[in-house]
């Protein structure tokens, strides 16, 4: 039973995302939505490829890196072929997809699975150099499978683009998140069943989080938690290394905090500091964390579960890294025990069938 205090929060939170809807998105809003590159947020919108440069201009070699980029990003989408079945309510907060198979290259890489991701669980994504890490997660960044249309995701793909925005804007312009949650917010208020108002309070504490008046200082705050003084967020994207751009977009993924995040190796770009942070960050992380790290430590810090990719399958282990490891070596074990007992019965059978028969 839900606590008085609660409910009173509750009711302020409907109360406030109530005002916050009567203001109508401007045109102006939708084209940001769809201006956001680093954000593969498919959801409504279908990328722009003049909205790439997100309203600054980029310098020739830039732009040509960038759309280098896409046209990578595409061919590959196009050599994979994803089947799979959504298994879940559509206004589930879980995703949950059957005979789930990717076929990248025309090489099979998942073979009739199942991808299960439960809210509030931080998965560790691991499996040998080529079992498919990477080609996973770009196959759920492209929504290349039935996930719930109102499940927003976050694919840290590439670094931030040189432009002249200050690291701190380029932060705060991811903010446009801000008007699709309350159009979705309108939307569920439609709803009465239980798991649409659970989903609407989850949007309520999103928009409370993403407060604009808040925008600054959050960022600020993300940024200084990944390595920058004061003075290097109001520097401009384009005079940072392809690092430090790497650590801009990782603070937007951050900023945004989507309902499904995407992430593959992002401490590959950190300092011990900057990770120690990023743990401390994500461990606390309320929606579905999707992580692909080859570091234990941080696996161990940040995640609740381990999915294994092993023979194009994927596997579930609940715990962190170290849990991982022991109950793997457990059934490894017991897998060498019952193997040992079936060819001693071989044995014995065919000692037997030679005494008797021959
Ligand atoms: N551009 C490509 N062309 C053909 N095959 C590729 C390409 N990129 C990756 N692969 C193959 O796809 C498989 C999965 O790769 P990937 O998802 O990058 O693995 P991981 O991230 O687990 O190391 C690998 O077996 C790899 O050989
Ligand atoms: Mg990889």
């Amino acid at each position: 039973m839900p606590s008085d205090a609660k409910k009173r929060r509750d009711a302020k939170k409907k109360e406030a995302a109530k005002a916050r809807a009567q203001k109508k998105p401007t045109q102006k809003d939708d084209e940001q939505i769809n201006g956001d590159a680093n954000c593969n947020n498919t959801a409504e919108s279908e990328p722009e490829p003049e909205a790439l440069t997100n309203g600054v201009h980029m310098s020739a070699a830039e732009k040509e890196l960038v759309k280098k980029l896409e046209t990578e990003m595409k061919l590959n989408a196009d050599a994979r072929a994803c089947t799979g079945v959504l298994a879940i309510h559509p206004r589930s907060r879980d995703i949950k997809i059957e005979n789930f198979s990717i076929n990248f290259h025309g090489v099979e890489i998942f073979a009739d699975t199942k991808l299960e991701l439960n809210c509030g669980r931080r998965y560790g994504l691991i499996g040998l150099n080529g079992s498919g890490k990477s080609t996973l997660l770009a196959a759920l960044g492209q929504r290349e499978v039935p996930i719930q249309s109102h499940i927003d995701i976050y694919h840290l793909t590439r670094e931030m683009e040189a432009s002249e925005k200050s690291a701190l804007q380029a932060v705060m312009d991811v903010d446009v998140e801000r008007t699709r949650l309350e159009k979705l917010s309108e939307e569920l208020a439609q709803y009465d069943d239980e798991e649409s108002q659970e989903q609407l309070m989850d949007i309520y504490e999103r928009l409370d989080e993403i407060g604009a008046e808040k925008a600054q200082a959050k960022a600020a705050y993300i940024l200084h938690g990944l390595g920058f003084t004061k003075d290097m967020q109001r520097k401009m994207c384009k005079d940072f290394s392809g690092g430090w751009r790497m650590r801009i977009a990782l603070a937007r993924a951050l900023y945004v905090r989507p309902h499904l995040l995407l992430l593959d190796e992002p401490t590959n770009h950190l300092d011990l500091e900057a990770c120690v942070w990023l743990e401390d960050e994500l461990k606390t992380y309320k929606r579905i964390l999707v992580v692909i790290s080859h570091s234990q430590d941080f696996l161990n810090g940040v995640c609740t579960n381990i999915i294994h990719i092993d023979k194009r399958r994927l596997n579930y282990y609940g715990g962190n890294y170290d849990t991982f490891v022991r109950t793997r070596l457990e059934l490894l074990e017991n897998q060498m025990k019952r193997y040992n007992w079936e060819q001693s019965q071989i044995s014995h059978m065919k000692d037997y069938i030679a005494l008797r028969f021959i």
